[in-house]
């Protein structure tokens, strides 16, 4: 199995990952740390190279950020992750998913269309590059 759930020692792993999926806006070891001690914050890696963080709260969720580094794109990785998390979203009774993306980051809304997610909310100009964000949910059934 490539993908795992890991808690804050992994927080190094995490941040090259991301650093390589977000050349300008990685975050640091110090953060992937603080995140991964919350409870509410799962972490889940896949060792070919990509991550997820999913903040779960009652019965809401949310990524908070999902990476794939760029020499590994294209192969599932980001896809295999996402259904990871509705797996583990559904078994802790999350009934509806959520996520931001910027409106120009197709690949990002390509992969988000096809898992399920569609579009609730869109927040105008809401990036430093004046890009909006669309904030887009998919609805979970309960799990058996
Ligand atoms: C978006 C991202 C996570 C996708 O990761 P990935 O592992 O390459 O995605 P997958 O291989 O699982 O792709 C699953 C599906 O998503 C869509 N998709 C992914 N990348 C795409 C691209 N460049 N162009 C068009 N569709 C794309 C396709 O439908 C793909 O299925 P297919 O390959 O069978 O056609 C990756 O490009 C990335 O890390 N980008 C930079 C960080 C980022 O933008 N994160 C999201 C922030 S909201």
């Amino acid at each position: 199995m490539t993908v795992q759930h890991v808690g804050p020692t992994f927080a190094p792993v995490l941040a090259a990952i991301h650093g390589a999926a977000f050349p300008l806006e990685g975050w640091g070891v110090g953060a992937f740390q603080v995140q991964l001690e919350m409870h509410s914050v799962l972490g889940l890696l896949d060792d070919r190279g990509g991550l997820v963080l999913l903040r779960v709260t009652a019965d809401e969720a949310e990524i908070l950020t999902i990476g794939v580094v760029p020499s590994m794109r294209r192969q599932g990785i980001a896809r295999a992750l996402l259904e990871e998390s509705l797996t583990r979203a559904r078994i802790l009774g999350v009934r509806a998913l959520f996520l931001e993306v910027g409106v120009r980051n197709h690949p990002a809304r390509a992969l988000y269309e096809g898992m399920g997610f569609r579009e609730v909310g869109r927040r105008r100009r809401y990036y430093a590059n004046g890009e909006d964000a669309l904030i887009l949910c998919v609805r979970l059934s309960p799990a058996e």
